[in-house]
């Protein structure tokens, strides 16, 4: 496909027509999204780390099976976007190679610790329903094979954000210290999560041309205030508070105000002064590393039954 001029692109976008790998699109509109698919990946692909830290200290043969099934779909996640990633043009293993070197991003809430079995139930609940409020919209963008992907990845982040919902209501409805390290791992996820949405509206470099472009259907703040605004009142049914003392709802405004975020930590841990980027990174990439004997026999098996075949 050539390259097409932004201006032709944004009247056949009016259309509200979908763009096809075959399609012509402007350069940067491929190298945004190509920017944004990959990210999201490597997001899912380093998800799967915190969570999979408690898989073989589940604390019941129930929670452990839920859990499997859940790090197994982050990594399903991951694999689908590096696909919708390839459709246009670019090479898996020259992505995660720009994990490594860091010339790629992830997502920051995954610098985090998970220092009790309470921040599965933090992470299910508020990192996937932080994860569903922005990959909904994503349902309805622009460029087909990302929006189709993100109808699949949505339906199995409900089951995430229920499970972690659950698990946290089990624990706040138990002993003193079950109630105590819900409301720990609640303390210490809130804030981080606000901070996935990205930066403020007036500091996010990319959103002007990603909604120009139907690939960002709301803003950052939109979506972060949604999330705000679904998430209080089951904080409200789960009897934890929000470690925010400013949120109130607004009648005015029709949604919950809440305090200031500190967008400098967001910063520091997209930086790599997280508190855990180093472990993250560390781990990947000794993952990559030991797992290159399996692409490599995956790679000479094709290549003997490609000859075989005659190809
Ligand atoms: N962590 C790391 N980097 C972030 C970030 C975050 N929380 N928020 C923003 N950034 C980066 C952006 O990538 C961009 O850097 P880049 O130009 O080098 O890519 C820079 O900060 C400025 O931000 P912008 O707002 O200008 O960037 P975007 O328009 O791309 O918006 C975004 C950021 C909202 C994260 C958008 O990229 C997006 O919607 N991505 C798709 C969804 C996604 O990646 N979610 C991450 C979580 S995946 C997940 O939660 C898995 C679940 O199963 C648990």
């Amino acid at each position: 496909p050539a390259d097409l001029d932004p201006e032709t692109f944004v009247e056949l976008l009016a259309d509200e027509d979908r763009v096809e790998p075959r399609d012509d699109m402007p350069a940067a509109y491929r190298k945004t999204l190509v920017r944004q698919i990959a990210q999201h990946a490597h997001s899912e692909i380093i998800g799967m780390q915190p969570e999979g830290n408690w898989i073989s200290r589940a604390p019941s043969l129930k929670r452990k099976a839920i859990l499997m099934a859940k790090v197994q779909d982050e990594a399903g996640h991951g694999l689908y976007l590096y696909s919708a990633a390839e459709t246009l043009g670019v090479d898996r293993a020259d992505l995660i190679d720009q994990l490594h070197s860091g010339r790629q991003k992830y997502s920051s809430i995954f610098n985090y610790p998970t220092l009790t079995w309470a921040d599965v139930g933090a992470i299910g609940w508020l990192v996937d329903g932080a994860a569903i409020t922005n990959q909904v919209p994503l349902c309805r963008c622009s460029y087909g094979p990302y929006s189709r992907a993100m109808v699949r990845v949505c339906k199995e982040e409900s089951f995430h954000q229920r499970q972690g919902f659950e698990i946290l209501w089990t624990l706040s409805h138990g002993s003193p210290a079950q109630r105590a390290m819900a409301q720990d791992a609640v303390d210490r996820y809130w804030w981080p999560s606000l901070m996935m949405f990205g930066p403020p509206d007036d500091d996010s470099p990319n959103s002007a041309q990603s909604m120009a472009w139907g690939i960002k259907r709301f803003s950052n703040d939109d979506l972060r205030q949604r999330f705000v605004d679904m998430t209080v009142p089951q904080s409200e049914a789960l009897g934890l508070t929000l470690p925010d003392p400013e949120i109130r709802w607004n009648d005015e405004r029709g949604h919950y105000d809440f305090g200031t975020i500190d967008f400098t930590e967001l910063f520091e841990v997209v930086k790599g002064n997280g508190p855990c980027n180093a472990e993250r990174m560390a781990h990947k990439v000794k993952a990559h590393e030991d797992g290159a004997w399996v692409r490599e026999a995956a790679a000479a098996y094709a290549a003997k039954h490609a000859v075989a075949e005659g190809a």
